[in-house]
């Protein structure tokens, strides 16, 4: 039996569907007042505090697709299973059912709808945690039983397999059970023989069918009850329909192999590395780009120019036809579509193709010169000590001619040398002190890339804030911000499309602040003085904490991290361009400075 993408899509969506669960749109790949994240990159990330009680779920139970982005095993990429971006499959009970229901819906869906046998499947569960003081998930093991699995396909495992969190700070986490596919004797012996469970090459874990929410992790690693118990499941897509095809990497499903192939008919020198790499990079890219980040130093523009730079790289290693990257690119949008897993688009195709240009345009002019640089750094031996190029060289290539580390340590593994990140990094940051430059900036308030024109555009939410409270009401407060170098977008929750007038009024109300040159200034204090201050935002530090506080004259003080210009005089003229609705009671405004 053959799976395709959309029909496994589909399979799990309309099953959970027909079991009561709303199916609910995926978010932005970009948190949204998370600051926590650099990008989404599980299922429940946008929900997450729904399971702790502080955001109400739009149903008790829900499920969808979800995009996810993970770049931090970027140098692993182009083996078997990783990928910078995969979808996650989810479901999700919210203080409704738990382990019974989750592990019957797991079988249900697997054996009934995919028609999987029931032989191919393993689950893990639990063992315990002694010193956490955290007890064994028996109950799962009972489930598990009740559903028809053999006592010899129920392993239990510890606590960094079967304990789920979002990472190390505060947040909701319990046991999790995850079903794992038998991929049959060509990888090694079966468990039943030898008694090890193969997990990385024979078993491949296709759904963590519930993570059962019943702590929440502190920051300083305590688990504590939470007011009510949840289930979070979690699968990647990618690697479900690989496995259940019976095909050997991820990147032999759909959601790949045509473009891999297009590449590979499209230069002159392929190898499956760089096919692999090109394609999951340029996949990764449009995501981000189509999100409004554009490539930068720093931060998630930062990924983003990696991200494209090393798909460039490999573009050239293939030996790739000319256009091959605006080709590549187009098609990797389309492919998106045919299987079924496009994000909403927020720019059209041709606008993500050309960003994508633009960026390598900038790249191929440092590229030739800072390949010519590390040819003649690594051509004289008095630069190379003990195997490795000298820091001060690896830092040069980098300060002086734009040349990305990465780049140059990939380069020098090639020759066989090494490069010191650690000497890199004291030069790096030395340097750093030196010109108080502001690279590695946090992000705040939805702001994605840090330039003047975003800085303006942050000032402007601000007042924009502030006009809305001024015109509709002042129960009205933001639900989300994002910003990128030509726009801002903000969310708030309202019960109606505004009227024209209450548009112009807001947008008149932001342009007499701006024409009245009011100072911005910001102050540092405790969220209680703030809130005792009357300012607005986000009060979600701890008690005694200090937060920045940026007060617009009389007009506007809000909470908040982000960096603003330090007048409004420096914002232009403000204008609405569209207002929307965003989700049910929330609108969503565009808006530029001009
Ligand atoms: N959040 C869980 C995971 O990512 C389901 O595995």
């Amino acid at each position: 039996m053959k799976y395709t993408i959309k029909e496994v899509k589909n399979s799990f969506l309309s099953f959970f569907e027909k079991n009561n669960h709303k199916i609910i749109s995926g978010s932005s790949i970009i948190p949204e007042n998370d600051d926590s994240l650099l990008f989404i990159n599980a299922g429940m990330a946008p929900i997450k505090k729904v399971f702790t009680g502080e955001a109400v779920p739009q149903s008790k139970r829900m499920c969808n697709l979800q995009h996810c982005i993970s770049t931090n095993d970027i140098d692993s990429i182009g083996d078997r299973h990783h990928l910078s971006s995969f979808c996650m499959l989810g479901s999700w009970s919210v203080g409704d059912y738990f382990k019974h229901d989750a592990i019957r819906f797991a079988t249900n869906l697997l054996v009934n709808e995919l028609k999987i046998p029931k032989e191919k499947l393993y689950a893990t569960v639990f063992s315990g945690d002694e010193a956490r003081g955290i007890p064994a998930d028996e109950e799962s093991i009972t489930h598990w039983k009740a559903v028809g699995f053999a006592d010899n396909h129920i392993i239990k495992c510890g606590f960094e397999d079967n304990f789920w969190r979002m990472g190390d700070g505060e947040g909701p986490c319990g046991p999790c059970t995850e079903v794992f596919f038998d991929t049959g004797d060509k990888y090694s012996k079966s468990y039943e023989e030898t008694g090890v469970f193969d997990d990385k090459k024979r078993y491949i874990e296709i759904w963590n069918v519930g993570v059962f929410m019943q702590y929440l992790q502190t920051a300083d690693g305590k688990y504590l009850p939470l007011p009510f118990n949840s289930v979070d499941t979690g699968s990647g897509i990618e690697r479900l329909v690989m496995t259940l095809n019976g095909l050997d990497s991820v990147y032999e499903t759909e959601v790949y192999a045509p473009i891999i192939d297009f590449v590979r008919n499209n230069c002159a020198a392929p190898n499956d590395v760089s096919l692999r790499i090109i394609a999951d990079h340029l996949k990764t890219s449009v995501l981000i780009l189509n999100a409004g980040v554009l490539p930068s130093n720093v931060g998630r523009g930062y990924v983003l120019r990696r991200l494209l730079r090393r798909a460039m790289r490999h573009i050239r290693e293939v030996q790739g036809n000319a256009n091959l990257l605006a080709e590549v690119t187009q098609k990797t949008i389309e492919n998106l579509i045919a299987c079924d897993i496009a994000p909403d688009w927020n720019f059209t195709h041709a606008q993500i193709v050309d960003a994508v240009l633009a960026e390598s345009q900038k790249f191929e002019k440092l590229l030739a010169q800072g390949i010519k640089v590390f040819a003649d750094f690594v051509s004289k031996p008095q630069n190379i000590v003990d195997g490795f190029l000298a820091p001060e060289l690896v830092f040069k290539l980098y300060d002086t001619f734009g040349f990305p580390f990465e780049m140059t340590r990939e380069l020098a593994e090639e020759k066989g040398l090494k490069v010191d990140e650690n000497g890199f990094n004291e030069l790096f940051a030395k340097h750093r002190e030196a010109s108080k430059g502001n690279t590695g900036k946090v992000f705040k308030c939805g702001l994605a890339e840090e330039t003047e024109e975003t800085t303006r555009l942050h000032t402007a939410t601000h007042l924009l804030h502030a006009g809305l409270k001024k015109v509709l009401g002042t129960h009205v407060n933001q639900k989300g911000s994002n910003i990128t170098p030509e726009r801002l977008r903000f969310d708030f929750n309202f019960e109606r499309k505004m009227l024209p007038e209450e548009i112009k009024a807001v947008e008149d109300y932001v342009n007499e602040i701006i024409a009245a040159a009011v100072p911005v200034v910001r102050e540092e204090m405790t969220v209680e003085e703030a809130k005792a201050a009357g300012a607005i935002g986000l009060f979600e530090s701890r008690y005694g904490d200090k937060v920045s506080v940026f007060t617009i004259g009389g007009f506007s003080k809000e909470i908040c991290g982000g960096p603003h210009v330090e007048n409004t005089k420096d914002l232009g003229t403000f204008k609405i361009q569209k207002e929307e609705s965003s989700s049910a009671g929330v609108r969503r405004i565009k808006a530029v400075l001009k």
